[in-house]
């Protein structure tokens, strides 16, 4: 199509064959084309956070990266953590914890953490501040987050646990 750019992302385990103009940011295409709703634009200069996606297995702001600029890459958004249907323990984490309120932050700040928590198994109190900081709640909650993120570890830990022989 005239203007417009061949790229192919594989967007949670999926393999995406897309048509974009060069112009267009990863963000909209994610959640516009794509219908991947839980990446959420707020600031699109790259302060709050709420874009966070996984790039190859990085943090990402989406707002911040034209879409052909991921083009041969591997995405992950906060729809692709739930497996069948339940809820990804650092989801449950946030639910059990009251991690969030309005939850526009939500989806960016569990991206966030999975990061982290794939890295830092049993993460320090200041460890999550660090891995949070970019990362922007309009409702004050982070005390819940933090305990939210804590929680998480502790799921995974047990899961982790239960699956040893
Ligand atoms: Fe991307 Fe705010 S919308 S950082
Ligand atoms: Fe509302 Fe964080 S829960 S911005």
């Amino acid at each position: 199509m005239t203007g417009r750019l061949s790229i192919a992302l594989r967007v949670n385990g999926q393999p995406r064959a897309l048509e974009v103009e060069p112009r267009r940011l990863l963000a909209d295409v994610l959640r516009r084309d794509l219908g991947l709703t839980g990446v959420h634009i707020g600031c699109e200069h790259g302060v709050c956070g709420a874009c966070t996606v996984l790039l190859d297995g990085e943090v990402v702001r989406s707002c911040l990266m034209f879409a052909v600029q991921a083009d041969g890459s591997e995405i992950l958004t906060v729809e692709g953590l739930s497996v069948d249907g339940d809820l990804h323990p650092i989801q449950r984490a946030f639910v059990e914890e009251f991690g969030f309120q309005c939850g526009f932050c939500t989806p960016g700040m569990v991206l966030a953490a999975y990061r982290l928590l794939r890295e830092t198994p049993q993460p320090s109190e200041q460890q999550i501040r660090r891995a949070l900081a970019g990362n922007l709640c309009r409702c004050t909650g982070y005390t819940d987050i933090l305990r939210s993120v804590q929680r998480a570890a502790a799921l995974l830990a047990q899961q982790e646990a239960n699956r040893a022989p």
